[in-house]
């Protein structure tokens, strides 16, 4: 048999797909016999046919650059090349013809030949066997073995390029694979981070409070004319913004179950205010708050809100300019659901800033964490409620938040 060989099959072209296939285009016993017959005259013609055809490879820089081997990897091919032709006129083509010709197609990929090389190669091939067997056309035997020889070429080329799709298909599956495998890591990472920053949290919540206790009973023994006033204040400040970095990360991290009860809204901006009364960015700029409707309640997480509308009027004072105005109101549009809007009339951003916004760790400022908008995102989708935003550059910006008055996600992790 000629195809015999140690060839590994790896998918790729079925047997069984290569006998439907030759039953397509009708090629059976008699083309193969055809081509055994052919052989003898057909063989002398190889060496002319492996010269035509690495002559184009050669001539052709993009199909050289496969060749990484130089000449020996290509005086190698020249054999391997003798070996497929002599093949082509072995007048066998079940089973083990299609196993071996399977690898090629795999071998092509792996060395990266784009796979639009396979019909031109091909095409030099049909050429030179066509060109010196052709001669006198009226010569049906002849017009007969030339069919089935084109006939088999084709085949081969159908086997080649099934093994292409197949090499394509598995390096897609591969490349998923690795996003799924890339995205479970970063879950476990956030994991660990989680557990760190519980840990570390904790480390550090009760020794600040300490330190922040210590430091306001001085700050209240001080004569209001005292030169370290202003010292005090700014350490003061940095513990607030320390204590407020440690929250952040650990809301972000590890996002508590909304723990929902039914407020009214009225009071809330007050008390926003005030644990925002120290940040540096507040003092420059003007607040208003429209509470919306006498009377109105939510039921929500108290705390979550608060930390909500906290880092979104933070954010719309830091981008005010001096002086500027943040305005913060509550819509009742129905019984189910209300809108907070949060606006200011600052930097804005810029689209490709907008669309990474929520992004967590994604920050445009020397000293952000990049956590604000992506925590309140989680608290939002924890309320089963929308944020989004509108904002333009030098513009402002408009975030707006709906809220359910009353259903809260209860699979909230
Ligand atoms: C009718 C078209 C072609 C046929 C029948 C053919 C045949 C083959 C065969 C039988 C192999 C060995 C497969 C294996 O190692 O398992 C192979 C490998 C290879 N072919 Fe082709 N080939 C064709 C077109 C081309 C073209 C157009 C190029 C370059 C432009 C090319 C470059 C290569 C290279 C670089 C290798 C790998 C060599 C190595 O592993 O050292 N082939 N080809
Ligand atoms: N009101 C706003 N005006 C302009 N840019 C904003 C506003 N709010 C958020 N941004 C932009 O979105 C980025 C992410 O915000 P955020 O998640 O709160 O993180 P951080 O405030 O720590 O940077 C900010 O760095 C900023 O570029
Ligand atoms: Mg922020």
């Amino acid at each position: 048999m000629c195809a015999a060989g140690i060839w590994a099959y790896t998918g790729g072209m079925n047997p069984k797909a290569f006998e439907l296939l030759k039953h397509y285009i009708e090629f059976g016993d008699e083309d193969a016999e055809n081509l055994r017959s052919l052989g003898e005259e057909a063989r002398g013609l190889i060496p002319e046919v492996v010269e035509q055809f690495y002559g184009r490879i050669l001539a052709d820089a993009e199909a050289m650059q496969v060749f990484t081997g130089g000449e020996a990897q290509i005086a190698r091919q020249r054999d391997v090349m003798r070996g497929w032709l002599e093949d082509v006129f072995c007048g066998e083509y079940g089973t083990e013809y299609v196993k071996k010709r399977t690898e090629i197609g795999h071998a092509h990929v792996r060395v990266g030949l784009p796979q639009h090389y396979m019909f031109t190669a091909m095409e030099i091939v049909w050429r030179v066997f066509f060109d010196r067997l052709a001669g006198d056309s009226t010569d049906a035997n002849r017009n007969r073995q030339l069919s089935s020889l084109h006939g088999l070429l084709m085949l081969d080329l159908a086997i080649m390029l099934a093994s292409y799709q197949e090499s394509y298909t598995e390096q897609v599956r591969r490349r998923e694979r690795s996003a799924v495998e890339e995205k479970l890591t970063r879950a476990e990472h956030l994991a660990e981070i989680g557990q760190l920053a519980a840990s570390l949290a904790h480390e550090i919540k009760n020794p600040l409070a300490g330190i922040s206790g210590a430091i306001q009973i001085i700050q209240d023994a001080m004569r209001d004319d005292d030169p370290h006033r202003p010292i005090i204040s700014e350490v003061i400040g940095q513990i607030h913004r320390l204590d407020a970095t440690v929250k952040d990360l650990l809301l972000y991290a590890r996002p508590i179950p909304p723990q929902a009860t039914s407020f009214p809204l009225a009071n809330i901006a007050a008390r926003v205010l005030s644990i925002l009364r120290e940040e540096p960015a507040m003092l420059r700029i003007r607040t208003e708050f429209d509470p919306g409707p006498v009377g109105a309640t939510i039921h929500a997480d108290e705390a979550q809100i608060e930390h909500l509308l906290m880092n979104l009027i933070l954010n719309a004072a830091q981008a005010s300019p001096a002086g500027g105005i943040v305005r913060t109101r509550v819509e009742v549009h129905d019984r189910e659901w209300l809108r907070f809007v949060v606006e200011d009339h600052g930097v804005g951003m810029a689209p490709e800033v907008r669309d990474r916004a929520f992004e967590a760790f994604f920050t445009t400022k020397a000293k952000g964490t990049g956590l604000g908008l992506s925590i309140c995102r989680k608290i939002v989708d924890a309320h089963n409620g929308t944020i989004w935003l509108d904002s333009e550059r030098d513009r402002g910006t408009t975030v707006m938040v709906d809220l359910p008055r009353n259903k809260i996600k209860d699979d909230f992790e």
